[in-house]
């Protein structure tokens, strides 16, 4: 086995190449593949022709898949481990994904089980743009003084569904089926990384607030964490090809689909999610 490795940006992000990931993958390649993810937060493989099934057996390689009971309309029928990201319209309707993660977000943090980590294949994208933007959250908690280290420790971030990009253009019906699976939760403000131990911000633009404050008092602080970990020198922006296979750490990396296409054109993805460890409390809806 011969992995190659390069480096995508300076903050997360690498390409491997070498490893044939539709093919039989060994337990060497799995370990290779597994340290490069955590140490650089983003893998990328380029050229890869999967089916569903390869998709899905590539992925459990590194854990336990998520049937994507938390959001049931966007799975697919046969796959409940492929959750399809798509602007492309169903049955003459227009796809409830077509908005699907357009603000800086990490994947299920409205649920009791955040991911650990997603693996999105590309299988039609338009000609220009349907960029998606990542950034490093262990390097921005890093980069905090340790004053600040010290506050965000004692706080938990309340993730409200609410929140999600778009939510105001899904269908309404589907929307409070959503919003009941999935009530406001609070979870730890820094994530640690089961196997690596780093230490990450787990704030995004989908906490409404910190439990024990109003939406008021965090608001400043939600804001400045957002700011601080998508500061241009923190970001990863891939542009997409048909056949790239992109892998990110929930844990360790906030995203972004950026929407800077034709939506006329079409852009489909279908994603597999690791699942992650149980966390969180349920909350009430935070107070202005
Ligand atoms: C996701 C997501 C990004 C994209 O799949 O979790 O946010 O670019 N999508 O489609
Ligand atoms: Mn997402």
């Amino acid at each position: 086995m011969e992995m190659q490795v390069k480096q995508l940006s300076h903050a997360l992000g690498v390409e491997l190449s070498g490893i044939d990931i539709a093919g039989e993958v060994n337990e060497v390649e799995v370990a290779a593949i597994r340290a490069a993810w955590n140490e650089h937060h983003v893998i990328v493989f380029r050229d890869v022709d999967l089916t569903p099934d390869r998709h899905i057996a590539f992925s459990r390689r590194f854990g336990a898949l998520d049937d994507h009971a938390s959001t049931p309309h966007d799975r697919l029928a046969d796959y409940p481990q492929l959750l399809e990201i798509t602007n492309i319209p169903k049955n003459g309707l227009p796809s409830q994904t077509r908005n699907t993660g357009r603000n800086w977000h990490s994947d299920y943090s409205y649920t009791n089980r955040p991911a650990a980590a997603s693996m999105l294949y590309c299988t039609e994208k338009p000609p220009v743009g349907g960029d998606t933007m990542f950034c490093n959250m262990a390097r921005a908690y890093d980069d905090l003084s340790d004053k600040m280290k010290g506050i965000v420790a004692d706080l938990q971030s309340v993730y409200d569904f609410n929140l999600v990009s778009g939510v105001g253009k899904r269908d309404p019906q589907k929307i409070a089926e959503l919003l009941k699976l999935n009530p406001p939760i609070a979870h730890p403000c820094v994530r640690i990384h089961p196997d690596s131990g780093a230490k990450a911000i787990y704030v995004s633009e989908r906490a409404s607030h910190f439990d024990g404050m109003t939406i008021a008092e965090s608001a400043p602080l939600i804001n400045f964490l957002c700011a601080h970990a998508t500061l241009p020198e923190n970001v990863y922006r891939h542009q997409w090809r048909v056949g790239d296979l992109v892998c990110w750490d929930n844990r360790t990396v906030m995203h972004m689909a950026l929407g800077d296409f034709d939506q006329t054109q079409p852009r489909h993805m279908l994603r597999t999610t690791l699942q992650g460890e149980k966390s969180g409390y349920v909350v009430e809806p935070g107070e202005k």
